[in-house]
């Protein structure tokens, strides 16, 4: 309970659009690209299309139910709804941890995103060749100094547009955002699709070839490892698990059964995936750039197109303008959720909040900073530092905290099926099969944990 008055959204629009605003980020037009070209192309695609389905959705409509049905953020959420003397509260602390770790390293490929924005409307890639801008990339990574002014940058845009509230702040500039990037992303991809050479990336992104989901390039199998990661995508990208959405289900009525809602988040969220792509895959192929580049592959790709197109600088620079705005609508989304954390747990003022989380923001993004240049020695199960941050938030507490989130609605010893079940067909519209209860308590929770535990067996098990 803050000493605020809680805000809710002025508009179903304005709901839908940040949500699917905080889901889509990063995830679709830097990781989703990346991990794709690392294990295989379609394959790969239709394992994750699978997961959104089976896995990501059901989730996304209990994350939404416990927000709505709380009307808190993680902080109190569970503590509202559980019964009396039950442990399920302690789990905002890990989820709060998550929104933190998501952070610590977002901010700084987010600040990557808006340096090349400007490097494009200055021409800094202008007659470069592949490697040179490539080379371009090397740079940046050894320029701590750069790096941390980005991060800064993103970090003040982000605190400041939630100083100004739910609806003057986040809403307002989120939804003006959002149309812009879904405007953008068509163009993009129309005039990618056309170029020479297109076709060997469209048919490797749309070409599903079962062979490269199982083994890598060196022939090593990789099935387990790929599985594991479609399942981490498919949490990441919904932005499941730590209440990033359950926050926002805390700001709306009941006028709608939750089950429409999150499709309609999970589709607009999959079209920007999707769309993400066929930017990137045909433009590989056509400028003979590796798709299994891994994270840097967004960064040593796109400025090639843009070399070589009529006005390559101005269009270049509105497009990492717009990869920009997808980032920045995420960090707000989970700004917002962090600093409604902190309102509700310690009594704070919005105000006080915003400067508490700013300053803690701000320190914990620097691991990931220097990571990259001057603490590359730094090894944690064989990841760097972003590595080990991304593996953290991605392929444990999203998932892990997804099952609690699935647990919590349909055990008797959480909030219980039948509570969530008319929380979430609360309204008009889409209804949450009540038959799902079987698939959704037994066979759900079995399919992530088998998975996780397969993934981490062929990523750290023997040969
Ligand atoms: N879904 C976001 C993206 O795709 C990332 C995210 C994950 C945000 C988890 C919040 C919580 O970039």
């Amino acid at each position: 309970m803050s000493m605020e008055k809680r805000e809710t959204f002025s508009s179903r629009l304005g709901f839908v659009l940040i949500s699917a605003g905080c889901a889509i980020g990063l995830g679709n037009v830097w990781r989703f690209p990346y991990i794709t070209g690392k294990y295989g192309g379609a394959a790969f695609v239709l394992l994750y299309l699978l997961f959104l389905v089976v896995l990501g959705l059901p989730v996304m409509v209990m994350e939404l139910a416990v927000g709505r049905g709380s009307q808190r953020s993680i902080a109190l959420s569970f503590q509202r709804l559980e019964r009396k003397g039950s442990l399920w509260h302690l789990y905002s602390y890990v989820g709060f941890a998550g929104n933190y770790l998501l952070m610590m390293f977002y901010t700084v490929i987010a600040g990557w995103l808006l340096y090349y924005f400007v490097k494009m409307l200055r021409g800094d890639f202008t007659g470069l060749d592949a490697q040179g801008v490539a080379g371009e990339f090397g740079k940046l990574m050894e320029t701590p100094g750069t790096m941390t002014l980005y991060m800064v940058i993103v970090v003040c845009i982000g605190m400041f547009v939630c100083l100004q509230g739910l609806r003057n702040g986040v809403e307002r500039v989120n939804k003006a955002m959002m149309i812009c990037l879904l405007a953008l992303m068509v163009v993009l991809a129309v005039n990618s699709v056309l170029l020479e050479g297109a076709g060997e990336g469209l048919r490797f992104y749309l070409q599903p070839d079962f062979h490269n989901l199982m083994y890598d390039a060196e022939g090593s199998w990789v099935l387990g490892e790929a599985v594991f990661a479609a399942m981490g995508q498919a949490f990441f990208t919904l932005s499941l698990g730590i209440g990033a959405i359950a926050i926002f289900g805390s700001y709306i009525g009941k006028e709608h059964r939750l089950a429409g809602e999150a499709l309609r988040i999970g589709v607009l969220d999959t079209c920007v995936a999707f769309v993400a792509g066929l930017i990137i895959f045909p433009a590989c192929s056509a400028y003979g750039v590796s798709t299994a580049e891994g994270p840097a592959l967004v960064f040593i790709t796109l400025p090639n197109i843009f070399n070589a197109m009529p006005m390559g600088r101005l269009w270049g620079g509105a497009f990492f303008l717009f990869l920009s705005f997808a980032a920045l609508s995420t960090v707000i989304a989970v700004f917002e959720n962090i600093i409604s954390f902190t309102m509700d747990r310690w009594w704070m003022s919005r105000k006080k909040a915003v400067l508490v989380n700013f300053i803690a923001v701000l320190i914990l993004s620097m691991p990931c900073v220097l990571g990259s240049n001057l603490w590359s020695g730094v090894r944690v199960l064989g990841m760097d530092i972003s590595g080990i941050e991304d593996f953290l938030v991605s392929q444990n507490i999203l998932p892990l905290g997804s099952l609690v989130y699935v647990l919590f609605c349909t055990s008797r010893r959480g909030w219980g099926w039948d509570r969530f079940l008319a929380e979430a067909n609360a309204g008009d519209g889409l209804r949450f099969p009540g038959g799902m209860r079987f698939y959704v308590s037994y066979i759900l929770p079995v399919i992530v944990l088998f998975i996780f535990v397969m993934g981490y067996w062929s990523q750290f098990g023997p040969e």
